[in-house]
């Protein structure tokens, strides 16, 4: 049985404050039912007072980014090497906000990945089209160019990842994909990573959906065969709604 994975990404937001006040909040009311996995990944100014405000309720931390140098001369990044000398479980690679904002490559995308599976850190690698390619049904072609670099990693290294597929025309617009949509593209990743490494590990990876998903939508989505769980925007930013996505699980 795969791991279900629900992972709250803060972006930019929350003062210090704030943060502190959220994951409290968060790691107060959740209670671990089973085998998931609930992530915050808060901004780098809140990773280290959250993961022990996380570590004793049972949630885990990631990281909104990491450079791939291991250290040195490099103002401003932080590396997969720092992060895990703060027990940091995971790290977003690859976000579309990522690509487009600071022209992140595949082949920086690939270092990143690499760092991280050196330190131990679980990479979540996101991908999507934007709204031009699923106009001109070129999702599924934009998703597997995405994908392409995944098959440089070997059987072991690929294990550890989680993707998340995160249409971009549905990042913070409210509007979701459909769950017939989610699915479809979900089984293409999983049938694209079969085909690359078998069997045993398609059936293992965690596919995670982003995308306006929300308390009154999540459960949908996740009732998918082939999505498992979610990663979540805007509404991680309220524990109630956070923790209503966390139980539809
Ligand atoms: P959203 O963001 O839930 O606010 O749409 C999702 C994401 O960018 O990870």
């Amino acid at each position: 049985m795969r791991t279900k994975i629900v992972a709250g990404n803060w972006k930019m937001n929350m003062n210090f404050e704030e943060g502190i006040q959220l994951s409290s909040e968060i790691a107060k009311t959740y209670t671990k039912k089973n085998q998931e996995e609930v992530i915050l990944i808060p901004p780098y100014i809140h990773l280290s007072k959250v993961k022990e405000v996380a570590l004793a309720a049972g949630l885990k931390v990631g990281a909104q980014n990491v450079h791939f140098e291991k250290n040195g001369a490099f103002t401003g990044e932080i590396s997969a090497e720092q992060l895990a000398s703060m027990k940091i479980d995971y790290a977003l690679v690859g976000h579309s906000e990522r690509r487009k904002y600071f022209h992140e490559s595949n082949q920086d995308l690939l270092k990143k990945i690499k760092a991280l599976l050196a330190e131990g850190i679980r990479p979540i690698f996101c991908c999507g089209e934007e709204l031009e390619a699923r106009k001109s049904d070129l999702h599924f072609k934009t998703v597997a160019e995405q994908l392409k670099i995944l098959w440089e990693l070997s059987k072991e290294e690929f294990a550890q990842l989680v993707i998340a597929y995160e249409p971009v025309w549905a990042i913070g617009t409210g509007e979701t994909a459909s769950s017939l949509q989610a699915q479809e593209m979900h089984a293409s990743i999983r049938a694209l990573v079969k085909e690359h490494y078998g069997k045993p590990i398609a059936e293992n990876c965690s596919i995670l959906y982003g995308g306006s998903c929300k308390p009154d939508n999540a459960a949908e989505l996740f009732e998918q065969a082939d999505v498992d769980g979610g990663l979540i925007g805007g509404a991680s930013l309220n524990s109630n709604d956070f923790l209503a996505i966390v139980n539809a699980l």
